[in-house]
């Protein structure tokens, strides 16, 4: 049975893409590489620890030595998710974003290359492309443009992945989508927290005077695209994925308002992100074009279905907030260290 590696499968879109991938594909199975971060949450994979065709490394990508035994056994390709995440955390403390995001993905690429992996995926963001005036969209060909130290770290391995490319020939596609939203998500990003916050009715923190616009797409839109672009996606091309569904962040967090049926005194102006990225927009026909690619959830079925999922899973944002999540890895796996 074929075998690939996905990275950052304990994250949101990471755990998201394993339960897509193993319906779509039931002849391959995936080793998921994941240090478990803060982020890394193996509770999200639950429902699927006694599947066959997955198996978990706990292991970091920074760390040569230790993944190298992985790669010494057959391998098809790589996908790789793992990364530092939050802009607000990347502009606290920029060092861990250098360290996974760059000299992660340098580690992987190297390894990847030595066993003559078939595809290497690179799951990368539309925020590369820097911030967007009133008008125009991100397409592929757009310059570079990164404003946080996250994007531009992952600017940095996305350029890393077209050296490769030019250099060895190395089978790398880049994949840029735009603000995911869903089940599991941390509850640090907008819509998670906002969510976990109006439940409890408390306060939600919307940053300077929120008219800052998103391009969001429902998670499983973004696991199609990457599986899309594992399937067909063709080396050195980069593909951008996002919902076609531009929205200012007092839109979104009204809508949210309405949804949960909570006061406006809720929102709370606070001190603005530093160097905010004003505008996102994602032009995705190539992926349309090319890799027959379509987002199909649309954000008022999307949405409805995750603040369900969030009153559904009380437990798990809980578990997350308090920090409980913390200690299922040692259940699991701790007898065996
Ligand atoms: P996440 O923060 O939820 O998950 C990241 C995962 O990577 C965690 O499980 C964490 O434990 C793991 N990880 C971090 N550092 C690691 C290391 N050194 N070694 C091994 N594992 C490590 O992130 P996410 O939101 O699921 O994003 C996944 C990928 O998609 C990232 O590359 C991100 O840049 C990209 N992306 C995210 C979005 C979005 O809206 N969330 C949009 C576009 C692209
Ligand atoms: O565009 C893709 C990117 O989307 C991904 O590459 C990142 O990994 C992901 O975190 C996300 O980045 P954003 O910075 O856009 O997401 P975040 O949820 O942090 O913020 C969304 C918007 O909401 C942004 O304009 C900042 C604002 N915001 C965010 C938080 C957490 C608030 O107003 N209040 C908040 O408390």
């Amino acid at each position: 049975m074929k075998r690939i590696i996905v990275t950052g499968g304990c994250g949101f879109i990471g755990s998201n893409f394993i339960r897509f991938f193993l319906q779509q594909e039931p002849n391959l199975k995936i080793v998921n590489v994941d240090s478990l971060t803060y982020a890394g949450n193996l509770e999200n994979l639950k429902d699927l620890e006694t599947n066959p065709r997955l198996t978990f490394a706990r292991l970091d990508i920074t760390q040569l030595d230790a993944l190298e035994p992985l790669f010494r056994e057959p391998l098809d390709s790589v996908i790789h998710f793992a990364a530092e995440s939050h802009v607000d955390r990347s502009i606290l403390d920029s060092g861990p974003f250098i360290r996974t995001n760059v000299q992660g993905t340098q580690i992987l690429l190297d390894l990847a290359k030595k066993a003559s992996v078939r595809k290497f995926v690179h799951v990368s963001t539309d925020e590369v492309y820097g911030s967007l005036g009133a008008s125009g969209f991100f397409t592929e060909t757009t310059p570079l443009a990164p404003n946080s130290p996250y994007s531009a770290s992952k600017a940095a391995s996305d350029m890393l992945v077209r050296s490769y490319f030019h250099t060895f020939g190395f089978p790398g596609v880049i994949t840029r989508c735009s603000n995911n939203y869903g089940p599991y998500q941390f509850p640090e990003k907008i819509i998670p927290l906002f969510i976990s916050n109006l439940l409890e009715d408390l306060q939600v923190p919307v940053y300077g005077d929120g008219l800052q616009i998103r391009d969001w797409i429902h998670v499983t839109d973004h696991c199609s695209g990457v599986y899309a672009a594992w399937k067909s996606g063709i080396a050195g091309e980069v593909y951008n994925f996002g919902g076609r569904c531009e929205l200012t962040n007092m839109e979104l967090t009204t809508t949210l308002l309405r949804l949960l049926d909570k006061p406006k005194s809720l929102i709370k102006y606070v001190q603005d992100r530093l160097g905010h990225d004003r505008r996102y927009a994602i032009d995705c026909a190539k992926a349309e074009t090319e890799l027959g690619w379509k987002p199909i959830v649309s954000f008022e079925t999307g949405i409805a279905d995750t603040i369900r999922w969030y009153q559904e899973n009380w437990e798990w944002v809980s578990r997350v907030r308090s920090g409980a999540y913390r200690e299922y890895y040692q259940q699991q796996y701790g007898s065996r260290l």
